[in-house]
Order: structure tokens, then sequence, then C-alpha cells
């Protein structure tokens, strides 16, 4: 089966990594000369919207699929008139803009945080009448890694908060999560659905640092009401592939914070903690496959490599380690890696965690 994939980063290459062994022959569309997927895929060099780039990449390929939920959803309909495009495009549409992603959720029925949107700052300051303080304002389009985002602790700090966004957004109240959780799951086109274990996640400055799974201190219901909100999502979509829904655990609850229709940061883990991998699975629901069994071997905990990369020969004499490169050069706040740490129980897990997290800083 040859796969094109929308996007070279680490995800499009980690995806490649797991379609070698299945024979799959890959090609990725990405701009950037050095994508990290080039290593293990045809690459071709273009911009998202370049439409003869478009039809090269679906004449190239069988199947498509994208890792980077800012694909424009035009070219992902125009590929979609010529070659089979998983996850549908409209999933691509929901995830894309803050607003509509919360009114995809309340659909579900997945509770969410008070929200508000507000196009000026005027409307901003109205929204917080609706929601309170203390609030997020974040762009509805392109956020990353916490990026487009400002917090509003008191009225006064409305002004300089819209001059960091400065674009259509999303009024949010701060919600006082207990902790962060995702949950991930595969869907088949025929509507098989498999979910992986919750992911306790911790981030840092908006950008994730930590993720562990099965997360601890998970009770078979709050498991359940996890899977019970990402199928309604994804048979709403008739969604094909990976997604990720980020959750917010308040009192015993869950709150969905966004989703990301592709495979995620807080499953990486599953290359070395699960019977199989979130990009393997990605990969047989794209080509219509059987899926494989999503359960966890003993407990994983992922670090992600942000800015820096630490000393491999150190990292790897850690027991249960195995580091990920992405091939990218360092800058500051970019993720640069990860690394995976297994083992038999929480205790050792996270004796190795703090090992590991004392090299990476
Ligand atoms: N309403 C909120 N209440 C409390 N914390 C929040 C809220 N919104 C965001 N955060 C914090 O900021 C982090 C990043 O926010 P969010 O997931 O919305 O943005 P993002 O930039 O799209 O991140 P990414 O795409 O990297 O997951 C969240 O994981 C959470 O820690
Ligand atoms: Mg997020």
């Amino acid at each position: 089966v040859r796969i094109g994939i929308v996007g070279g980063g680490q995800l499009g290459r980690m995806l490649g990594l797991a379609g070698v062994p299945l024979g799959m022959r890959l090609t990725v569309l990405d701009p950037a000369p050095d994508a990290p997927a080039a290593a293990v895929a045809d690459h071709i060099v273009a911009e998202y919207e370049d439409e003869a780039a478009l039809e090269e990449l679906a004449r190239a390929s069988d199947i498509v699929t994208y890792e980077c939920e800012n694909v424009p959803v035009d070219a992902a309909r125009s590929l979609a008139r010529s070659v089979p495009v998983h996850p549908p495009p409209n999933a691509l549409a929901a995830s894309q803009d803050r607003l509509v992603e919360k009114a995809a959720f309340e659909r579900a029925g997945i509770p969410v945080g008070a929200y508000a949107p507000a196009e000026n700052e005027d409307e901003v300051r109205g929204a917080l009448e609706r929601v309170g303080v203390p609030a997020v304002v974040k762009a509805r389009r392109f956020g990353y890694d916490g990026k487009g985002q400002a917090m509003v602790r008191s009225v006064e700090e409305v002004a300089p908060a819209w001059r960091a966004v400065a674009r259509p957004a999303i009024v949010e109240a701060r919600v006082p999560f207990d902790r962060e959780l995702s949950i991930l799951g595969v869907r088949a086109a025929g509507g098989e659905l498999r979910c992986y274990p919750l992911v306790e996640n911790r981030h840092r400055d908006g950008i994730l640092r930590r993720s562990v799974s099965p997360a601890p201190r998970v009770t078979v219901d709050l498991q359940a009401q996890a899977e019970r909100h990402l199928r309604r999502v994804a048979d709403d979509l008739e969604y094909v592939g990976v997604l990720a829904i980020e959750l917010f655990e308040v009192d015993g609850g869950l709150l969905g914070n966004e989703m990301a229709p592709r495979v995620h940061n807080s499953g990486h883990w599953t290359i070395e903690g699960s019977q199989t991998s979130q990009f393997e699975n990605h990969l047989r629901a794209v080509a219509g496959l059987p899926l494989g069994s999503t359960a966890p071997r003993g407990v994983a905990a992922m670090l992600n490599l942000i800015g820096t990369v630490p000393d491999a020969d150190q990292i790897l004499a850690v027991p249960g380690a195995h580091l990920h490169l992405y091939g990218k050069s360092p800058r500051r706040g970019r993720k640069l890696g990860h690394v995976t740490l297994v083992a038999d129980d929480h205790g050792d897990l996270q004796a190795r965690i703090e090992r590991v997290a004392a090299l990476v800083h």
C-alpha cells in the first residue's frame, strides 16, 4: 500500500517507522527541505496549498492521511476528490477552530468549561462577565504548544491579553483541574473502536513535558467515561484513524479541552508501552487492515526533549529507557525528541522518571 502524508514532522517520521515493516511505501508533503519524516519517506518539498504538489501526492498514494491539523481543509477536500483521505476532512475542520471544536464536544455530550467567543477587546470584556476570572484568551485558529494564548487574571489584563492574541478568539474559564488526561483511540472504517488506557499529562508553559500511561488512580468508571466521550466524537465524524482528546479531570469528572485528528504527542509511549503503537494502529485503520491490540505492556512514561538533547549514553543507561530523536536542529521551546520509559509497576517507573528528568531538565 502507498500512503501519502500531508506534513512531514516527527509524527510523519514515526508513522513512516511504523509503516515500513507493514510493507508500506510512504510519501510526505512538507515545505521544509529537512523535514524529519524525509529520513523514512519520499518527500515532496512544497507548501500544503500547492495544487501541483497535492496532485503529485495523490498520484503517489493509494490513501492519504495527515500528521498536522493545520493542513488547509480545502487542500484535504481537493485531495479527497482523487484519493481516499482519512481521517475525514470534516474532522480537520472541527479541530482547527476552537469554537467549532467546543460545539462539537457539546453536541457529543462532552462537558466543557465555560467559554465565549470574542472578536475584539470589548468582546473579551463581555466574555469575561460570562466566564469569570481567571480566564484564558486563545486564538481560535492555529495555536499549538500554548502559543496564541494569554491568561487574564483581572480586567486590567484584558488589554495586554488582547494585544498578545489579536485575532478572533475564544475566552475560556481557567479550569481548576486536578490533573490533565488524554484519551487516544483508533477507529476503523466499519466503526470498530479501540482505546488506549488514559494518559496522565503534565505541561509547563503550555508545552507537554511528561506523560504516564496507564494513568495512576484511574477507576474503571473514569476510563469508561473517557472512552464514551471519544466514541461519540469519533462516530459523529465517521472518523477513521487515531483520534486524541485532551481532558481535564475535575472532582472525578472529565471536561473536554481539545481534540487532535491525528496521532498525538501523549501517545508516543505506545511505541514501546503498548501491544500496538498509535502509529501502527493509525496506518492499519487508514489502510483498512485489522486494528491491533491497544493493551499496555506494563507501565510507561514519555518525557519530551524540548530545546536541548541530553547525552544519549546517560539516558540509555537507565533501565527501560528508549531514545527517540527527530533530527531537528535545536531551538528554544522546540520538541527535538522524547524518551520513553517502560517498567513493570508505577514504583519502578517513578524511580526511572526521576533519573531521566534529572538528565533532561
Ligand atoms: N481553560 C483552561 N483552564 C486551565 N488550563 C488550561 C486551559 N486551557 C489551556 N490550559 C493549559 O494550557 C495547555 C495548552 O492549552 P491547549 O491544549 O488549549 O493549547 P495548545 O496550544 O493547542 O496545545 P497543544 O496543541 O500543544 O496541545 C493545556 O494543556 C493546559 O495545561
Ligand atoms: Mg493541548
